[in-house]
């Protein structure tokens, strides 16, 4: 039996735990083999705590602030949930639960059930932490300081001793992401020592952080905390809340859990209606188990060159996009997400939606004057027909996206925070760094090309009579659903300042206003698709600068002539 203590007065979470419970704390070693209290909080009816720890059943106790007073027993050792909530309290009350003591086993016990996985586990980087010669020689094998995170259970009952006490505990384990399970190996059937399975990051956090070793270990962990991948966007998630199908529309690229389902082919409009929450972790780009033919055990790869996007139709069913993610999955990981949807010039609801960075980036996207843009990458693309752009010899783009947004950090590691955090890859290339700078963000050139379009755009919408498209509050050229974009002009009506900030007051032509610009003025239509593309594309043309030109000045052409 194990305890974990935690007193009202500590206060901390905000009530209203998630329904599904992850693990909300780091601990080196990954899923903690002893329980955690993480939270107490009071609710309406009385307070409510938190804790982590491996699967079991947990008693919950308590007792006055009197320390000589005795520990009650609230209810029966039953919980299996790791959460209770206490509605007959002492005031200032101290609460502790105890639960299943830890039992480790070592993987090869598993081999005999799990062995499809056990095989593949053998092959990672896992394996070896701890028999590396690298860690041998910096004589972490006998350091208790690096053992949590390099064998399984160090310090825990029943976990590692020394490697000739406990050979079958060193590196990094099945036991390590999953908690103990010995008793499970024993009583597989028994759902109540079912190990956990979270693809919460925190799991592989505990041990990919920089704040649980003074070991050189690259802080993953906090990188990913602060990047876009740690939060579900809030309009996605009030769309997942308010319609289960969304949880599979939008959740196959904005939830973690929800992709994950997908991949293994269960629905998560049935299955995660209480757990889409979760955003992109470790376990969504890395997969636990395999190496993937990558070291880096990446579920694709981080290159490619193949048209991609995943449209309305491949989500419209699991089994359509399980049929197109096997037929896809050497695309690049980060365009398994950061595509364009299959946006179109002839959508009239919608801009193109903000994920279309892998076709911006190969050419792939966008209404030329001489058709559409299928495939016009440039040397920011990577591919080998550029590489004539090495610096001796060294070509610098051959991870695609990951080569400018997961550059080294200060361990040497690939930076976790997603954002372009340095120069550094362009300076590679780009001898003049001055010149570079000015092109860095929103060029001149482009906001100018923006400026000048939506003067066009309105001088156009100025001049339509049809009452369609010249309702109270409609502009003319714009979606139904307007992109985005709000602008002023002066007097005269030219736009003299842009931005892309939401909420637009004002909306574009209903269902039979579109028709009448798809009819009438389809280069309209091409015109706005063009203008959303490079501003959602949200590098402000650095993906692929001559295409960004390129998609406003043919744009700039065909106002012209709507405006002769
Ligand atoms: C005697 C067979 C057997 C052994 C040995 C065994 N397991 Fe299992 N394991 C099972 C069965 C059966 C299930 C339930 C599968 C299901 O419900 O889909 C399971 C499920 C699991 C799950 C998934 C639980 C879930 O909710 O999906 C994990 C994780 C797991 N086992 C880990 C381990 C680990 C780690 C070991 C070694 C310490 C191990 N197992 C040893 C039979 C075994
Ligand atoms: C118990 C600690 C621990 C946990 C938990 C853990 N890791 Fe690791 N991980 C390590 C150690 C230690 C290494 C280095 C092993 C080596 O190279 O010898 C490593 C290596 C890796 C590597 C290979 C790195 C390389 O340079 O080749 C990847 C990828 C990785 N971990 C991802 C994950 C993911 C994803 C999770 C969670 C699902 C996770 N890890 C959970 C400790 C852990
Ligand atoms: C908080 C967990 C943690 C602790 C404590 C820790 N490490 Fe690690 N170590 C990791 C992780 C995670 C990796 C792989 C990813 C990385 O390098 O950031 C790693 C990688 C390594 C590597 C490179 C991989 C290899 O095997 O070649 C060495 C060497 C290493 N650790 C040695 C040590 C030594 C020595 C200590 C103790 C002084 C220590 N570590 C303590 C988590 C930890
Ligand atoms: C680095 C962390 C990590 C390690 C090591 C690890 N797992 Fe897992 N495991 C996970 C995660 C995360 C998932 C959920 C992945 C998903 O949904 O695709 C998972 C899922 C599972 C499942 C259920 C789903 C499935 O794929 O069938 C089983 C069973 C399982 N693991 C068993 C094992 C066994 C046995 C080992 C050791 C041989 C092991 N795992 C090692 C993290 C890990
Ligand atoms: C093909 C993958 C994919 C699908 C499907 C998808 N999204 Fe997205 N979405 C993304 C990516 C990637 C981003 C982040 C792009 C960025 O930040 O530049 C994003 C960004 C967003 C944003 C933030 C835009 C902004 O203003 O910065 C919202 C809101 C959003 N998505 C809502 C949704 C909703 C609602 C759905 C379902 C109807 C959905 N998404 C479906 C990939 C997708
Ligand atoms: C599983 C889907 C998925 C994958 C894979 C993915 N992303 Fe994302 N990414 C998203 C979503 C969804 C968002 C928006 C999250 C938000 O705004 O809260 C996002 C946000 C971002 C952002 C931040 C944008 C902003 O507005 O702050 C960057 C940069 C980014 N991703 C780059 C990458 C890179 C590089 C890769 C590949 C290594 C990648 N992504 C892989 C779904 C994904
Ligand atoms: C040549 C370097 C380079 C390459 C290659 C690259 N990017 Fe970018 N990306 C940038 C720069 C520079 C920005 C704008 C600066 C910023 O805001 O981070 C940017 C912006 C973004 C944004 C918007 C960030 C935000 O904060 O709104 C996303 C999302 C993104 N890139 C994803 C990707 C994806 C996905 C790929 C691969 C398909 C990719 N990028 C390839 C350099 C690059
Ligand atoms: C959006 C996708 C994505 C997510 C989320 C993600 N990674 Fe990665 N990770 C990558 C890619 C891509 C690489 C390889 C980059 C390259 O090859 O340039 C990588 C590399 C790594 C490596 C290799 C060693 C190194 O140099 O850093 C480790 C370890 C790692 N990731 C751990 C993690 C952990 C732990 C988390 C969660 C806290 C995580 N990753 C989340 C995409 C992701
Ligand atoms: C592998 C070499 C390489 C790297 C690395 C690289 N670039 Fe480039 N970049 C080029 C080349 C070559 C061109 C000219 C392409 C053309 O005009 O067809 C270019 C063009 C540009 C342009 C357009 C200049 C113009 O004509 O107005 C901008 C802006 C730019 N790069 C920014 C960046 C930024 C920002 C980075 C780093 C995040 C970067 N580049 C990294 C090779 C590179």
């Amino acid at each position: 039996m194990t305890l974990a203590l935690a007193s009202l007065g500590v206060c901390g979470l905000p009530a209203g735990a998630q329904q599904v419970q992850h693990l909300t704390i780091t601990q080196p070693g990954g899923m903690p083999g002893l329980p955690v209290m993480t939270g107490i909080s009071q609710v309406t009816n009385g307070v409510q705590l938190t804790w982590a720890g491996p699967s079991g059943y947990y008693l919950v106790q308590q007792k006055s602030n009197s320390l000589t007073a005795p520990w009650t027993a609230l209810g029966q050792q039953t919980n299996l949930a790791l959460t209770a909530t206490i509605t007959k309290l002492y005031s200032n009350a101290f609460f502790r639960v105890s639960g299943p003591a830890p039992k480790y086993a070592g993987y090869k016990l598993c081999l005999e059930c799990h062995n499809n996985i056990c095989r593949y586990v053998t092959n990672t980087a896992h394996a070896t932490a701890f028999s590396s010669p690298d860690f041998k020689a910096l004589g972490g094998q006998n350091n208790a300081s690096c053992l949590p995170c390099h064998t399984v259970g160090y310090g825990l009952p029943t976990g590692f001793v020394s490697a000739t006490a406990t050979p079958q505990l060193a590196n990094v384990q099945c036991e390590n992401c999953h908690g103990p399970a010995a008793n499970h190996a024993a009583n597989e059937n028994d759902p109540t020592v079912r190990p956990r399975v979270d693809i919460a990051a925190t799991v592989c956090g505990g041990c990919h952080s920089a704040s649980h070793t003074t070991f050189d270990t690259a802080p993953t962990y906090e990188e990913w905390s602060s990047s876009g991948h740690a939060v579900v966007v809030p309009d996605a998630l009030q769309s997942m809340s308010s319609s289960t199908n969304s949880i599979r529309t939008c959740g196959v690229c904005h939830s973690g859990s929800a992709r994950l389902a997908m991949i293994g082919g269960k629905n998560p409009a049935v299955t995660l209606t209480k757990d889409y929450n979760v955003p992109i972790t470790c376990a969504v780009c890395h997969n636990p188990h395999q190496t993937n033919g990558s070291p880096d055990q990446l579920r694709n790869p981080v290159w490619s060159t193949n048209y991609f996007a995943l449209t309305s139709a491949d989500t419209a069913t699991v089994a359509a996009f399980t049929n197109k993610y096997n037929a896809n999955i050497n695309i690049n990981l980060c365009a398994q997400c950061h595509n364009d949807r299959g946006a179109a010039w002839t959508d009239t609801s919608r801009a193109p939606h903000h994920s279309l960075q892998y076709n911006f980036l190969l050419g792939s996207v966008g209404q030329l004057l001489n058709g559409p843009s299928t495939f016009n990458p440039m040397p920011h693309a990577g591919l080998p027909s550029f590489t004539n752009y090495s610096i001796s010899g060294t070509f610098y783009l051959t991870n695609q996206c990951a080569s400018c947004h997961m550059q080294a950090d200060s361990s040497d590691a690939d930076n976790h925070s997603f954002a372009v955090t340095s120069d550094t890859v362009c300076f590679n290339c780009h001898v003049t760094p001055p010149e570079l700078l000015e092109d860095y963000y929103l060029t001149p050139a482009i906001s100018n090309s923006v400026t000048t379009l939506l003067t066009a755009l309105n001088r156009w919408a100025a001049m339509q009579t049809n009452s369609l498209l010249t309702a109270t509050n409609v502009v003319a050229w714009e979606y139904t659903n307007p992109g985005g974009l709000t602008w002023q002009t002066n007097s005269a009506g030219v736009v003299t300042s842009w931005s892309l900030s939401n909420p637009v007051t004002f909306t574009g032509p209903a269902a039979a206003g579109q028709s009448l610009l798809t009819t009438n003025f389809p280069n309209i239509l091409k015109v706005r698709f063009n203008l959303y593309t490079v501003l959602n594309d949200g590098s402000f043309g650095v993906h692929n600068p001559p295409l960004a030109r390129n998609l406003l000045s043919d744009a700039q052409i065909w106002m012209v002539q709507l405006l002769q």
